[in-house]
């Protein structure tokens, strides 16, 4: 790919922006009619890209549609929720089965306690579990939790983490709808930097939330020794800590805390979880989760008309119990090692860094090392943009940062095809 950015590279992406609009007459045209009742045509914002976002009018298995009939490859897996694919037949049939007994029952079903076993089970930290809607509320009610125990109102936060919509921390620092909490932004990875804040804000700090992977902000690996040094630093500071699971739950059978050596006072998880659907839950310490049991007199309120919706919970215990064990687990983040070994064999001579652990994979237009946020905050967004488009024409879908997700719908042939792409599309504008 163009080696200077400039402009050259503006030339050559607006001509493979002319190429995406003249491909797709009826995405376009379904964009304007959405632009006239939708801020932009959208209410999902990370979607939207110019000239106008992607439409996808169906997806089977690992493949997707978009409204102008073009096929792609969906190495994006709806950011971590899609790891069971666009078609898998428990999880369909567990949601026919369900729709046929009655939607919107207003009560406690048969479900929601089958799937909090399961996640109980399933991830040591998790003595406790309630549900959401979304892994954003699971992050604010887990951290309103330790507010409250703590009697403190500070969060620690990483600079480049996403804890959902208004929990983002990206970009310049804090996003503008972010919820007031008051934070304390530390680097990822910088362990002398972490423990200083901690120590320094003890009195004021409910608790420290990390991503094990840093997700969004570029898929960036937490060193084991910098996640047991938060661990070690919020316990001597009785500082609460909370791992944020919604997307690195899927990094082994007990998630990464597990994987990791480090073991939370409050976790949250989300995404596929739910098989499918709008999903999230946060658990950890039976003390601390005791706190919302609304027999006892002094019980904090926690409320959300779909949280224990009987889609969502089905889908859940359907994905758990007859889809994912933990040697398909284990095979999905082997096969996403081999593709970042893949991928940096094409793409590193290129000047481009490969991130990521198991089936979560970044890859950035900087020549790498990447620790931190601060090492891809210079990434020049037009190449990320190019490389996007370039897969599109040649059938292969990502998200448009370089975000990658592997589903187990993805094939050996998938992953041999995708890496082919990038190096043929990288190579095509030395
Ligand atoms: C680490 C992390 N936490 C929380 C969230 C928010 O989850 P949701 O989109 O379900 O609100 C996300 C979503 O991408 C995430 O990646």
């Amino acid at each position: 790919m163009t080696e200077r950015p400039g402009i050259e590279l503006s030339e050559v992406l607006a001509q493979a922006r002319e190429h995406y609009i003249a491909g797709r007459p009826e995405g376009a045209r379904l964009h304007a009619e959405a632009t006239r009742v939708m801020p932009g045509g959208n209410t999902r914002t990370v979607l939207y890209h110019p000239p106008f976002p992607l439409r996808v009018a169906s997806g089977k298995h690992q493949r997707i549609v978009d409204v102008d009939g073009h096929e792609y490859v969906d190495f994006l897996g709806e950011y971590t929720a899609g790891l069971y694919g666009h078609s898998p037949e428990p999880i369909l049939d567990a949601v026919r089965e369900v729709l046929a007994e009655g939607i919107s029952l207003g009560a406690h079903n048969r479900y929601e306690a089958q799937l909090a076993r399961l996640l109980v089970d399933r991830f040591p930290a998790m003595e406790l579990v309630r549900f959401t809607n979304s892994g954003t509320e699971a992050n604010l009610m887990a951290i309103s939790l330790a507010r409250v125990v703590t009697g403190r109102s500070a969060i620690g936060v990483m600079r480049g983490a996403y804890h959902g919509g208004v929990l983002y921390f990206g970009g310049q620092g804090s996003s503008p709808v972010n919820v007031p909490f008051e934070t304390v932004v530390m680097e990822f990875n910088d362990i002398e930097g972490a423990r200083e804040a901690i120590r320094d804000n003890a009195d004021r700090l409910a608790a420290v939330i990390v991503e094990p992977v840093l997700g969004s902000g570029g898929v960036i690996l937490g060193d084991e020794e910098f996640l047991s040094a938060l661990r070690d630093e919020t316990a001597a500071n009785d500082v609460l800590l909370i791992l944020d699971e919604v997307m690195t739950s899927r990094l082994s059978p007990q998630g990464a805390g597990e994987l990791f050596g480090v073991t939370p006072d409050l976790m949250t998880v989300g995404k596929y979880l739910g098989g499918g659907m709008s999903f999230g839950a946060f658990g950890g310490r039976a003390d601390l989760m005791a706190r919302f049991d609304p027999s006892q007199p002094d019980a904090l309120p926690h409320a959300g008309t779909f949280n224990n919706n009987v889609l969502s919970m089905a889908a859940g215990i359907a994905g758990l119990t007859k889809i994912l064990d933990d040697e398909r687990l284990r095979d999905l983040n082997r096969r996403g090692a081999l593709l970042r070994a893949e991928l940096e064999g094409v793409m590193v001579p290129h000047g481009w860094a490969v991130t990521g652990r198991g089936s979560m994979v970044g890859i950035h237009p900087v020549p790498g090392p990447v620790n931190t946020y601060a090492d891809i905050a210079d990434a020049d967004d037009r190449l990320r943009e190019l490389l996007y488009l370039d897969l599109l024409e040649r059938g292969y879908y990502m998200a448009p940062r370089g975000f990658i997700a592997l589903s187990l719908e993805i094939t050996d042939a998938d992953i041999a095809g995708f890496v082919a792409a990038v190096d043929d599309a990288l190579a095509s504008h030395r």
